[in-house]
């Protein structure tokens, strides 16, 4: 059983600050801090740290930030034979998290965005031991429907986290897809009408079930998530925390879905852990450093008596 993450890897360049700037503002910040992260990595690290043996696919810059990129990946038990050195800098996200605990990302792709058919051709290598690819649109749209039809041809479960929110997705990457997760913004995207509630999350589910998608899970925050599949309609209430910082709540969310679906859990079991993890992790600051172990998820369900 493992999990195989295709996908960006960036270093996080955070900014924590009173609120977050107007068009053409200046504002003074409180702290600053490099954070690996990107929703590619964080997703294989929320999956490696509940015990999942979890390969990464894709490519960091032939910077410094490269190496601590890799080496973050590996002290977290994540698979780095997949990842290559590019020529150009590594993914950077600038980020800005507010007193709200709100945040604002811009992504420069670097690396990421030169992920392509080598990057396929190690995937290919990779699936005959996967149960579970995740997947999400940080790389090229070619690499994903690519690595998407390499691993339904293998037999592997396809997780898409559609997310940076897209225009839109080719109609070709629907029936590749088993399992989506879109929050409610990129859920709203995706089907042309705004997602907010359980019943408008319902609605965009029943859309893509109609493009080919079996399973939706639509996450909805504070709200929890409501999860379409085979004829059912299910919520998954969010567990009540107090968050102080929710970058990588929703990679965290995907890691843990894809780890327990790997393991053998059913649905509802694996979108227990998913939101157990989640909650955890908006509770500490920053991306990877926030994702918990499978001992802390334990210990939280232990004490929330769930
Ligand atoms: O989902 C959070 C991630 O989005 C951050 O770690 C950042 O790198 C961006 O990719």
């Amino acid at each position: 059983m493992s999990v195989i993450v295709f996908g960006s890897i960036n270093m996080d360049l955070v900014a924590r600050t009173a609120r977050i700037p107007a068009p053409g503002e200046t504002i003074v910040g409180q702290s600053f801090e490099t954070v690996p992260g990107g929703k590619g990595a964080n997703q294989a690290v929320a999956a490696a740290r509940l015990g999942l043996p979890t390969e990464m696919v894709g490519r960091v810059g032939s910077d410094s930030f490269g190496e601590r990129l890799r080496q973050g990946l590996m002290a977290s038990h994540v698979g780095c034979a997949a990842v290559s050195t590019d020529t150009t800098h590594s993914g950077v996200a600038l980020i800005a998290v507010d007193d709200a605990s709100e945040n604002s990302i811009i992504i420069v792709p670097g690396a990421n965005g030169e992920v392509g058919k080598p990057d396929i051709e190690r995937l290919e290598c990779l699936l005959p031991q996967a149960q579970v690819l995740l997947l999400q649109l940080e790389v090229p749209l070619s690499a994903v429907i690519a690595a998407a039809k390499a691993a339904k041809q293998a037999g592997v479960t396809v997780i898409l986290d559609p997310a940076p929110a897209p225009a839109d997705l080719p109609a070709e990457l629907y029936p590749l897809i088993d399992i989506i997760t879109p929050n409610q913004v990129e859920a709203g995207q995706l089907v042309g009408f705004e997602v907010h509630d359980l019943a408008t999350a319902e609605q965009a589910g029943a859309v893509l079930q109609q493009r080919g998608i079996g399973t939706v899970v639509v996450k909805l925050g504070k709200q929890g998530a409501v999860c379409m599949s085979q004829g059912e309609i299910f919520e998954r209430p969010a567990f009540p925390v107090k968050a102080i910082d929710t970058v990588a709540a929703g990679d965290c969310f995907n890691g843990g879905l894809a780890a327990g679906l790997a393991a053998g859990m059913s649905l509802r079991a694996a979108l227990r852990q998913a939101a157990a993890a989640a909650a955890i992790s908006v509770t500490r600051a920053g991306a990877q450093p926030s994702l918990p172990t499978r001992a802390e998820l334990d210990r939280f369900l232990a004490e929330v008596g769930a």
